[in-house]
């Protein structure tokens, strides 16, 4: 049967833009999708540079304001691929003008952003969906279906780290192309809403809601040149943070985010702990599981590393033959696949800008508790807005 054209207006072309133009272009490709993606637009804010990059990519044409593609009719989705400031605005005024918005996380820079941008798209009724791609990484996967399976059992304890060591030098400028991560403007807040956000929501779905946290950030670098002022300013981000947390379902945790661990690039790793088994994933070997199961023959017993390739492992019989891998840039063509699907079905496909919400009651949780010195509570992210 024919696909039906989804058209597509993508802003921001930097690291994420490339990543879902990539997924754009390969999900209907390698997945059987009702909808095929027409890449009409692409914005950013330099004319030659946008222009540049819809030549590459094959986008019909280049805009300089996010505000003409809202305005225009022949767009159905808009993707933000741009700085965290950027995402309320755009999606709010997307979700009014009716168009479906895929949004880069954080959703907002605080939940109350988020919030603001739940209620305009759950209110005009338009499909939504936050990019946390690690939720599509087959091994994740399999951990989750281990997870719903009973596998585990109860639930005893659940950990995660997210390690970088890229802002340790104290001549690295804040704000700007690329070091926007360093303007608290800008990102919202440092570690907590860029990498340990990726853990949250991780943990979100495979252990459910976190009840209370106790927290703990610091910022190393209290000064840094801004680029757009060319004046040295105080910082305002956290260079690391890590908290303690309870889970509704008892479970406790303990969540580290940091990009001064000399030596580490991006290693996001995550443990849960049942009564009979465990598992555990490593980003730098994202195509495989730790798996240890206290059921098995005593005298095999141990933890096992399993490949995650067989046609019979979540999203891999679209791919190569059992035993090849696949790698990051896969995760976003897995989501924008079933985003595709769900459309066809007419089904919410999660992470929804709710999904995300909740990860933002969490990390506006996280650095409360910082400034507090106390436990603090995390609000619940799932009253339904009419
Ligand atoms: N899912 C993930 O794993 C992941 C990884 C990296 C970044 N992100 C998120 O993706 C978003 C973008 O990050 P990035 O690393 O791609 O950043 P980037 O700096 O590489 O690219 C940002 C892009 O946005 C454009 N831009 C900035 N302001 C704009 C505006 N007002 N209108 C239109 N375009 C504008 C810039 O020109 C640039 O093309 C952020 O929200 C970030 O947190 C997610």
């Amino acid at each position: 049967m024919a696909k039906k054209p989804l058209n597509i207006a993508l802003v921001g072309y930097g690291f994420m833009g490339k990543t879902h133009s990539h997924a754009f272009l390969q999900a209907p490709r390698f997945f059987d999708v009702p909808y095929q993606p027409v890449l009409k637009a692409v914005v950013a804010r330099n004319a030659d540079r946008v222009r540049k990059f819809a030549d590459t990519w094959g986008y019909q044409s280049a805009e300089t304001d996010w505000r003409a593609v809202v305005d225009r009719k022949d767009i159905d989705l808009i993707d933000i691929a741009s700085p965290n400031d950027t995402h309320a605005e755009i999606a709010i005024a997307a979700a009014r003008a009716g168009k479906m918005v895929t949004c880069e996380k954080p959703l907002g820079r605080t939940a109350a952003e988020a919030q603001a941008m739940v209620s305009a798209a759950e209110g005009a009724g338009v499909a939504n969906m936050v990019w946390y791609n690690y939720r599509r990484v087959p091994a994740v996967v399999l951990l989750k279906t281990l997870i719903d399976d009973g596998r585990l059992g109860r639930i005893f304890h659940y950990r995660a780290q997210f390690l970088q060591d890229w802002t340790i030098s104290r001549d690295l400028p804040q704000g700007g192309e690329g070091l926007w991560r360093l303007d608290a403007g800008v990102a919202g807040s440092g570690v907590t809403g860029d990498l340990l956000a990726h853990c949250i929501d991780t943990a979100l779905w495979l252990n459910g809601s976190i009840a209370e946290v106790t927290a703990m950030t610091e910022t190393f670098v209290k000064e840094r040149t801004h680029t757009l002022t060319g004046k040295v300013e105080p910082v305002g981000i956290d260079d690391a943070s890590a908290f303690l947390c309870r889970f509704e379902n008892g479970s406790l945790a303990l969540f580290e985010a940091t990009r001064y661990a000399r030596g580490h690039k991006a290693l996001y790793t995550l443990e849960i702990n049942g009564e009979h088994a465990s598992g555990r994933w490593d980003l730098h070997d994202l195509h495989r599981l730790q798996w240890f199961d206290h059921r098995d023959e005593g005298r095999v017993r141990g933890w096992r590393s399993i490949h995650v390739t067989d046609s019979d492992h979540p999203y891999m019989k679209h791919w190569w033959v059992p035993g090849l891998q696949i790698g990051y840039e896969h995760t976003f063509i897995h989501q924008f696949a079933d985003f595709l699907l769900g459309l066809g079905e007419g089904t919410p496909t999660p992470p929804t800008f709710r999904d995300g919400l909740a990860t933002d009651c969490v990390t506006d949780a996280v650095l409360k508790s910082a400034k507090t010195r106390q436990w603090e509570a995390v609000p619940a992210a799932h009253v339904k807005v009419a």
